[in-house]
């Protein structure tokens, strides 16, 4: 597993959850996890072809701004690499609860071959994990859509 967040107070969240207090400096860490405190999509570019078996993004910063489209993680020139790292039947899933990132999802995606696209659905899926954006989305009254992309083999 590897976790990818470039917000260094959110990985020191994770590891608040992970090693009791007081031993951050040398409990140990679960053997199968990694942490990536850097931008996920310098970590798309670096792993190995097919590499991946699940991709989780969760709720990524939608950068509503037209000018800023380029940052989002959801992208037709980043596709290709995550297409690259997922294993052929791999799963990607997305949430957002931002509606003009919504609307961008459904575009890129239905403008592209690498990966099977049905339309999302407005309840969190079963073996998803809850998020403290979710919750905070909920409790706002905005609708967050998931969707599971699959990797064409
Ligand atoms: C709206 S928050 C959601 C946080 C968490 N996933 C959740 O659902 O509670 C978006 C997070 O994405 C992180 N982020 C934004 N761009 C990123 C990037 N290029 N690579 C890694 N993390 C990024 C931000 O630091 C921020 O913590």
């Amino acid at each position: 597993m590897i976790a990818c967040e470039v917000f260094e107070n959110g990985i020191c969240s994770l590891l608040s959850r992970l090693v009791p207090e007081g031993r951050e400096a040398d409990a140990p860490l679960p053997g199968n996890l990694r942490l990536w405190a850097n931008d996920a999509r310098l970590l798309m570019r670096a792993l190995p072809a097919a590499s991946v078996e699940k991709l989780f993004l969760l709720f990524p910063d939608p950068w509503p701004k037209a000018r800023h489209a380029k940052r989002r993680f959801v992208h037709p020139l980043l596709l290709p690499e995550v297409a690259r790292v997922l294993e052929p039947g791999a799963t990607w899933r997305v949430a957002s609860d931002d509606p003009i990132y919504q609307d961008w999802v459904a575009k890129v995606m239905a403008g592209q071959v690498l990966f099977e696209a049905p339309a999302p659905v407005a309840e969190r899926p079963q073996g998803w994990p809850p998020t403290r954006y979710e919750a905070k989305a909920l409790r706002s009254g905005r609708t967050p859509l998931y969707w599971t992309f699959t990797r064409r083999g």
